[in-house]
């Protein structure tokens, strides 16, 4: 462990970017801390950063490898055979946050056994990602703790033990904000229909999609509670929700993910 610790990120594309931002943001790191690689260094991607100018950026991925304690790698899953990097011999510990890339591909990209296998998404740039991991064994306690308090700076985190989950949770993880946006236009198109101009439909949709959200986060009911709940009150609500219940909706929506999952197997 060097004096001071230095998280590097290969791919500042959406999602690299959004985990640097998220880690300055919640001053997990300071700017001198992050170093950042990409193939162009484009200023449309990591120029953008806040605090950019004391950021280290590099064209040449290694340098993370040398300088930083941890590094995520976060280019597209077609594009990892081009990282280049060697971590044999190194402290550096490696988390692969590709969509597809197994941990036995990454341990063999980077040379080096001590890796990590892990999913995000780019709600990191505002704290609210979601990143379950699965670690390699050779994995030690103090990497699990350094790996759960990145993860936790940009969000919420959980060690899964079976490899297969984070296939599913690339299912999950990536589509379920088009299939929020999905349910939200099916809302404001029923609104239309119904004479409620296209805006305000739209400013309603968001606003209690946003309040349900965060409602249903902060509660300590599970989802189903919350569902059962509404159905014995038997209002309005329990009137659409028995409908839809006794539709083909919970299939269609367990075919999405289904159909989710196999493209996240495909990229691999
Ligand atoms: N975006 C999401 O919502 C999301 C969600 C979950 C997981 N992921 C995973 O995150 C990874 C990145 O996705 P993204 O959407 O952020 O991609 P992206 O926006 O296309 O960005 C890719 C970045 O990788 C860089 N890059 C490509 N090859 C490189 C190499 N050999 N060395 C260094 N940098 C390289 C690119 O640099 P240049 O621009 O300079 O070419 C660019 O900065 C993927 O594996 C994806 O499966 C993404």
């Amino acid at each position: 462990m060097r004096a001071e610790f230095c998280l590097g990120i290969i791919g500042a594309g959406q999602l690299g970017r959004a985990i640097a931002q998220g880690l300055l943001s919640s001053q997990f790191i300071a700017p001198e801390q992050l170093w950042i690689s990409s193939r162009s260094l484009r200023s449309d991607n990591a120029l953008s950063l806040a605090d950019s100018q004391k950021v280290h950026r590099t064209i040449r991925n290694q340098d993370l490898i040398e300088h930083c304690d941890m590094v995520i790698v976060a280019v597209p899953p077609h594009l990892s055979s081009t990282l280049a990097i060697n971590a044999a011999d190194t402290d550096c510990l490696i988390i692969s946050v590709m969509a597809g890339v197994t941990l036995a591909q990454l341990q063999q990209l980077s040379n080096n056994r001590r890796v990590v296998r892990a999913m995000s998404s780019p709600a990191a740039e505002k704290g609210l990602a979601y990143s379950p991991w699965f670690a390699s064994e050779a994995i030690t306690d103090t990497d699990r703790l350094a790996v759960r308090r990145v993860f936790e700076a940009i969000g919420q985190t959980d060690e899964v033990f079976d490899e297969a989950q984070i296939d599913q949770f690339t299912a999950l993880i990536g589509p379920v904000p088009g299939f929020v946006a999905y349910y939200a236009d099916c809302m404001v198109q029923y609104a239309v229909n119904n004479g409620i101009e296209a805006p305000i439909a739209e400013r309603a949709v968001r606003q209690l999609f946003h309040a349900s959200g965060v409602l249903l986060a902060e509660s300590e009911a599970s989802p189903k509670a919350h569902v059962d709940a509404m159905v014995d009150y038997n209002g309005t609500t329990a009137a659409g929700l028995k409908s839809m219940q006794a539709s083909p909706l919970s299939a269609s929506i367990n075919d999405g993910l289904k159909a989710a999952f196999d493209k996240a197997r495909e990229i691999g």
